[in-house]
């Protein structure tokens, strides 16, 4: 195909004119390139419908008043990183450098991890991504509203040595969101190896803690053998159930330590692990309290026992550790959740520490809980247009193959459920009928999780093992679907017509085909 031409801007051919060519690599699916002059949509052959168009209705290069655009230059290449130390490791990482705009905007990870894009509500982004990779790969903003053809989707892979142009504006509200690539059946890879950042949009008011009492923590797993080497899918037992490495991985290291003053601090956590379903403690054992879940803050403040994280779901903790004496550890502990026998849930009893906090030897000065927080959307249930009857995913393994609706992916092609109004809300039921927990995402907008239910009352006893541990007063872009349940999501789809993608977060599971497109229309 012609580089350039997929770009689909028709609103904007300056823009894509700039564009510099090769841009893409392999990919399956030529359908919106070769319908690209066609009406937005069309019925196959096979009675599906395909789409064909970017969105016209959000400009993607206007800027809000006074916020400074940002121009960033953003590469994936090979290099090598200390995860445990005195051993190097062979890894894959972003780099990023500012090319106009806040030099402020790009913060070293110091590890493998890429950068902290500092971004803001209403900032036009530009960003000039360069794949230094030798396999194809392309950046998807998680938890990011922007256009199809800025969501950094499977077909939008660029090959070895190839660019892509990002340009959009910020929508979302100030929270925590992260990057990663993905290339279809290449994602897990990648992320393990070591591709993914936070973006973080900062507050610009509110009550947490901010500047050097604002922390990100990033939990991943790795195993690494006695040559240093990170290894991957060993076993046919990894792919299916997802991988999990036997080394914990704390923003880029094991044995993370911070230090921290005798002062309230607000920890942004991001679930990065691959496959890992966590459940997380203070070993001091005081409570969690969460502000925040993937993006959004919570309308208060949610205290509890112990916190659930599925896989690239972020969760914001308030922690005051001016409670504690100085030189005492406090440690973020994390056990394993598990569907047992029967469907039982559990968590495993040995915590490993995820980090540690070392108490300087400050003068305290306490905090008090912060109570009202944000004020999220209120869409719900009531606004969808299929309040009555919601469209059903059933989520299942057959034939050693993880399926939505018994499907695969299938690149730009879409049923009737997977078509969608722009600017409605619609209720979505995923059913799992798999052995296995599956956290489903949806690209776009934070949706609302409506309700849980059971066929069989069995495993409702089972999931109350952890279920005290799933936040879901705020908006959520990640939902953990356990065996056995119903999940109802009320799904709101923004202005941007055409693909976007819903899959299950476990990589693995995202790279076996678990993954699908939606189509706004
Ligand atoms: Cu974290 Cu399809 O994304
Ligand atoms: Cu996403
Ligand atoms: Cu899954």
């Amino acid at each position: 195909m012609v580089g350039g031409k997929w770009i689909g801007s028709s609103r904007n051919p300056a823009r894509a004119e700039a564009r510099r060519e090769p841009r893409r690599g392999c990919s399956g699916d030529t359908t919106t390139e070769d319908r690209i002059d066609a009406p937005p949509v069309s019925t196959a052959s096979d009675g599906t419908l395909v789409a064909t168009t970017d969105d016209e209705a959000s400009p993607t290069t206007a800027s809000d008043g006074d916020v400074r655009p940002l121009r960033l230059r953003l590469w994936a290449e090979p290099t090598t990183a200390e995860i445990v130390a005195g051993v190097t490791t062979a890894v894959y990482s972003f780099g990023a450098e500012v090319i106009d705009g806040d030099p402020g905007s790009v913060t070293a990870s110091g590890s493998y991890l890429g950068p902290t894009l500092h971004l803001q509500t209403g900032q036009r982004v530009q960003v000039e991504f360069e794949n230094r990779l030798d396999d194809e790969c392309i950046v998807h903003w998680h938890g990011l509203v922007v256009p199809q053809d800025q969501d950094g989707q499977p077909a939008e892979a660029v090959a070895p040595g190839a660019l892509y142009d990002y340009d959009f504006t910020v929508t979302n509200d100030p929270g925590t969101y992260w990057y990663h690539p993905h290339p279809h059946m290449r994602t897990g890879e990648q992320v393990y190896r070591g591709l993914a950042g936070l973006i973080v949009i900062a507050d610009t008011d509110g009550d947490l803690p901010d500047g050097d009492n604002d922390l990100s923590l990033v939990l991943q797993d790795r195993t690494i053998d006695a040559d240093g080497e990170l290894r991957y899918l060993s076993t046919m037992h990894d792919s299916m159930a997802g991988f999990v490495g036997d080394t914990l991985v704390t923003n880029g290291v094991a044995d993370l330590e911070v230090s921290v003053r005798r002062e309230p601090y607000r920890i942004r956590l991001l679930n990065g692990a691959n496959s890992r379903t966590q459940y997380l403690t203070w070993s001091s054992g005081d409570a969690v309290h969460v502000v925040a879940t993937d993006g959004n803050l919570l309308p208060e403040t949610v205290t509890v026992d112990g916190l659930v994280v599925t896989p690239a779901q972020r969760s914001d903790l308030w922690i005051d550790f001016s409670t504690f004496e100085p030189g005492e550890h406090v440690e973020l502990l994390t056990a394993d959740t598990f569907v047992g026998a029967g469907g039982r849930s559990g968590m495993t009893l040995d915590s490993r520490t995820a980090a540690t906090f070392v108490i300087e030897d400050t003068d305290p000065a306490p905090g008090t809980v912060p109570t009202t927080l944000g004020r999220p959307p209120t869409f719900g249930p009531d606004d969808a247009v299929n309040r009555d009857a919601p469209k059903q995913f059933i989520l299942s393994t057959r034939r050693a193959a993880h399926r939505i609706n018994d499907t695969q992916w299938e690149g730009r092609v879409v049923t009737d459920v997977e078509t969608v109004e722009a600017n409605t809300v619609e209720l979505w039921e995923f059913v799992n009928q798999s052995p296995m927990p599956h956290p489903m995402h949806l690209h776009g907008e934070a949706f609302r999780v409506v309700s849980r239910t059971w066929d069989d009352d069995r495993l409702a006893d089972a999931w109350t093992n952890i279920s005290h541990g799933v936040i879901e007063t705020g908006l959520r872009d990640t939902v953990l679907v356990w065996p056995g349940q119903r999940v109802q999501i009320a799904a709101r789809f923004a202005d941007h017509l055409g693909y976007f993608l819903y899959h299950c977060h476990i990589l693995e599971h995202e790279d076996d085909g678990m993954m699908r497109n939606f189509l706004v229309v």
